[in-house]
């Protein structure tokens, strides 16, 4: 295994070589086209490449610009070691430096660049890409303290703005308090994060109390609970309130109720594997990330590509409103690396990386943990697992942007073709999945497809996550049949509306997946039956409004969070979703002819999925909420 992985990571030159000629397949064929030229053949100029070039300075140890100097490079190599380094552990030491020195000083920067003999431009870019890394300059003066607010939708209802307003002349000027996307703990809104560790139905007292306590890492969790939500399915997952750090499923407990027999028959029978493809065929189970791309089919498409293949796990839940896999994986880290292990053999991949969003810190011990208890004990020899820590990108969800992030690059997104099922990872073909769909891997072998596809409401089939937040009485994680109604869902498993509360609008998926009026709550919730209504249900992550809320606020926010979070790499996004916040902003009515030319051309033309969907909630205020838009249009003009 140890000799596959290192013929997939190639040395730093080499793998930019790799990526220059995926990216630009049209210079392969330039040679061919000179040869057949009738015009006289021009003397022989070198085709030569950024990254070429970048490389060919390096060997000659012509770097220009500012040099390392030793007390720099001793503090760096303290921390990450003495190498040799792999250039895809950019990102993890850019978070060495970063958690060691309260943000990423510039001259640790360029011993970082010396240390992993990339060029000083590589490092920055990089690290002033993500919003969890701060670069500082001599003479700034890093905060002692970094309180987080989670400014996205639900806490915004739920009074984020008082929160934001408050805390800094209270807290005092040690501690810098800045508002954040969505923290993936919705239905405990609103929520700070104080240093590393969130404050759940967060007020200024109880912040205050967590800064003045010290309280700033993530409380640990106990390895003993007991956790089997496909034994009781549908069911309530969680409800409010939340214990921050639950007790979860530890390795020898998950083993002894049987947990690695699937797996561990997987290894020992290739026989089986044709077995399991056709369970998850069977079972109807569609990628959870939401896209909802049938997983088995996804499962054949990559085993047929050349080897050495890989797989990437996205645990980067960026999306607004969604807490689901955060729930699973606090709870049953094992169930999921079972479900891992299972695709990993039956797709004959030579390693796996595990993509995980850099707020969740308890998660992320846990699976540090229970990652090192089944390596110290693996059932059957195991691949290469490593697991990636995020940075505060929610772009970095998108499946090419995430890999481009693991690559220990800006999270960019790559213009398809080729599809990364084909070309992904370091070159390689890739298995990305959601943490969801390999959540239930286990279950459905073990249960029969028929289990998982007997469940379902209104026409469909299957088991869906709802992250449900907002105005309910009991948001939390409900895991119930798929094409249940939004009015059903609140009703059945939320414990209704919240009193007083009557409901207003939904948003289905999150962010990206538009705003319905209670009009439509009756309308099924699954992949593929929201879209002619100018929506769709993404990751399930259902936010219920009420009469006292307003959609236009919400398109707001989500425009917002979509301004913040373009990668910035195409025009239509960048601009757009700027241009679209600062004209949603203004008091009076919406501009709706330039909003809607907006969105045209952010939808037809941007690279991404962000980009595409970015309009959603604006255009389904324009639709379904259009007296909020001329309410305040009379406002304004009086
Ligand atoms: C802007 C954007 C953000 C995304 N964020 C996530 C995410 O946080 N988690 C996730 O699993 N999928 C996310 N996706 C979907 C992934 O691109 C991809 O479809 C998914 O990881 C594939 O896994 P699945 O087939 O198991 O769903 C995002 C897509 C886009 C366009
Ligand atoms: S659509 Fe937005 S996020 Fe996607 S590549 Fe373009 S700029 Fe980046
Ligand atoms: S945690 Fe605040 S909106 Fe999700």
């Amino acid at each position: 295994m140890a000799v596959a992985f290192s013929l997939i990571l190639p040395s730093a030159s080499a793998q930019a070589t790799i990526v220059h000629a995926s990216r630009a397949p049209g210079a392969n064929h330039l040679q061919p086209m000179i040869a057949s030229s009738p015009l006289p053949t021009p003397a022989a100029v070198p085709v030569a490449t950024p990254d070429a070039l970048r490389a060919q300075l390096r060997r000659r140890g012509q770097l220009k610009g500012r040099q390392p100097d030793d007390a720099s490079r001793a503090e760096v190599r303290s921390l990450i070691g003495n190498g040799p380094h792999r250039r895809d552990q950019l990102i993890e030491h850019l978070h060495a430096l970063n958690d060691a020195h309260r943000g990423l000083w510039e001259r640790h920067l360029v011993a970082l660049a010396a240390e992993m003999r990339l060029s000083m431009a590589e490092v920055f870019e990089v690290a002033s890409f993500y919003h969890h890394f701060e670069v500082l300059r001599e003479g700034d003066t890093p905060a002692a303290l970094t309180v987080r607010v989670c400014d996205g939708l639900s806490c915004a209802m739920a009074g984020a703005q008082a929160l934001l307003a408050k805390l800094p002349a209270i807290l005092g000027r040690d501690v810098r308090v800045i508002p954040a996307p969505c923290v993936g703990r919705c239905e405990q809104a609103p929520v700070a994060v104080v240093g590393q560790s969130p404050v759940l139905l967060a007020d200024v007292a109880s912040v205050q109390n967590a800064c003045k306590a010290g309280a700033t890492t993530h409380p640990a969790a106990r390895d003993e609970g007991a956790f089997d939500p496909a034994a009781v399915a549908p069911c309530v997952i969680t409800a409010s309130p939340q214990d921050v750090a639950p007790a979860y499923v530890g390795y020898a407990a998950y083993r002894a109720q049987g947990g690695y027999a699937l797996a561990t028959a997987v290894q020992a029978d290739a026989q089986i594997t044709e077995t399991v493809l056709k369970a998850m065929e069977d079972s109807g189970l569609r990628g959870l990330g939401g896209a909802g791309f049938p997983a088995g089919r996804k499962w054949r498409i990559v085993r047929e590509q050349p080897a050495p293949r890989l797989m990437a796990v996205n645990i980067d839940e960026g999306e607004p409103g969604t807490f689901k896999d955060r729930t699973y994986l606090e709870r049953d880290p094992h169930r999921f690396l079972e479900g891992l292990l299972v695709a990993a053999q039956v797709v004959d991949t030579a390693a796996v990386f595990i993509y995980l969003r850099d707020e969740y810190h308890g998660a992320r011990a846990i699976l540090a943990a229970e990652l090192a208890r089944l390596q110290a004990e693996p059932p059957f020899p195991l691949p290469h697992i490593e697991l990636r820590r995020g940075a505060g990108a929610y772009i970095c969800g998108e499946e090419s942007a995430m890999i481009e992030s693991i690559e220990g690059k800006r999270g960019e997104p790559r213009l398809r073709p080729p599809y990364i099922a084909q070309v992904g990872l370091f070159g390689r073909p890739t298995l990305e999945h959601n943490f969801e769909t390999l959540y239930w891997v286990r279950d459905i072998v073990q249960r029969g497809p028929a289990w998982f596809s007997g469940f379902g409401r209104n026409g469909r089939t299957g088991l869906r996550s709802f992250s449900v937040s907002g105005r309910v009485q009991q948001p939390g994680v409900k895991l119930a049949p798929a094409g249940i109604t939004l009015r059903e869902l609140v009703d059945e498993y939320c414990g209704g509306m919240v009193e007083g509360h009557t409901l207003y609008a939904y948003l289905p998926g999150g962010a990206s997946g538009g705003i319905l009026p209670a009009s439509l709550a009756d309308a099924p919730l699954d992949f593929d039956t929201l879209q002619p209504h100018g929506s769709f249900i993404g990751s399930a992550a259902v936010v219920v409004l009420s009469e006292a809320d307003s959609a236009r606020d919400a398109a707001l926010n989500a425009m917002r969070f979509f301004a913040h979070e373009s990668c910035g790499q195409c025009t239509p996004c960048r601009v757009g979703t700027e241009k679209a916040s600062a004209l949603m902003a203004q008091p009076g009515d919406w501009d709706a002819l330039t909003l809607e030319d907006l969105a045209v051309v952010m939808t037809d033309a941007s690279i991404c999925g962000l980009g595409q969907a970015a309009p959603n909630p604006m255009r389904c205020v324009l639709k379904y909420f259009p007296h909020e838009v001329q309410a305040a249009g009379a406002k304004a003009s009086t």
